[in-house]
């Protein structure tokens, strides 16, 4: 498990965006940089699940959270403009962006894989997180150390029989991530890094592989002090570097 102990206030005074946030581990991830002081946008598709997300936050007493319904599968460009307004015109600044909502697909061989459900998991997967990181890059610059995490996988690192376009995007998101981390790098602070959270208990880790015990995988809690470290300023001047949460 990658070991890295947070400061209380690590994200104190800092707006960070969190896709997928109304379950998983963006859930979780929420809840943890929200813990940490940070006022958390909940990006995703499910209003209920992110409005429980905001109710816990709020409850706990931690800074009030706000809530951007967006599906990612369908969204326009014109869509991440607005929100990229928005943001600019509620917050003034954003600090961090973590990518994590994902879609598995299906399990299949390439020779037998449904050609819409590529474009939807490539859409989710690999396309969202471009168009979301590029609108949000001009406020992400104006902040002092912004960081950016793009959500790999192990198969993002090595190709796995069976695991079709959810593979195939995410090796595509770590060449976002180094294109982007070159690109940033001598013009502006912002750090761009992916992360691997490696197995981890949720609904897609049983939708993967559904004979598996379900304390086999790590909660999304164990796995938090990699999401801290590299959104929180301990990780200032890391960029362009694959990380991975459990080795
Ligand atoms: N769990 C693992 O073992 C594991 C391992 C390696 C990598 N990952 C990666 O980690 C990230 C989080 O995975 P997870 O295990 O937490 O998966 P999950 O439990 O399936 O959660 C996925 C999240 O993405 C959201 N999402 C899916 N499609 C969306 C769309 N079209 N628009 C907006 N939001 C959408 C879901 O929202 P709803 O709840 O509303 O559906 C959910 O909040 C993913 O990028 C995944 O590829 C996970």
């Amino acid at each position: 498990m990658f070991n890295y102990d947070a400061p209380a206030d690590l994200l104190q005074n800092k707006v960070i965006l969190v896709t997928g946030a109304g379950s998983g581990i963006g859930r979780t991830a929420a809840l943890t940089y929200a813990r940490h002081g940070a006022t958390v946008i909940l990006l995703g598709r499910t209003i209920s699940k992110l409005e429980a997300v905001y109710d816990e936050i709020e409850n706990n007493g931690w800074p009030q959270a706000a809530i951007y319904p967006m599906n990612l599968e369908g969204a326009r460009e014109q869509d991440y403009a607005s929100l990229a307004a928005t943001l600019e015109r509620e917050f003034g600044h954003l600090d961090g962006l973590l990518n994590n909502a994902g879609l598995l697909g299906e399990l299949k061989p390439i020779a037998q894989y449904d050609a819409e459900t590529w474009h939807r998991v490539m859409q989710v997967n690999l396309n969202a997180p471009f168009l979301l990181t590029r609108e949000l890059l001009p406020l992400l610059r104006t902040a002092e150390q912004a960081s950016v995490i793009f959500t790999s996988s192990t198969v993002g690192h090595e190709g796995r029989a069976n695991w079709g376009a959810y593979s195939v995007s995410k090796f595509a998101t770590e060449g976002l991530m180094q294109t982007l981390a070159d690109e940033e790098d001598g013009i502006s602070q912002v750090r761009i890094n992916s992360l691997n959270p490696g197995a981890t208990r949720t609904a897609m880790r049983a939708t993967a592989f559904p004979a598996e015990a379900s304390d086999a995988s790590a909660p999304p809690e164990e796995i938090m002090p990699l999401y801290l470290y590299l959104i929180g300023k301990d990780s200032l001047g890391v960029s362009g570097k694959a990380f991975h949460a459990q080795r």
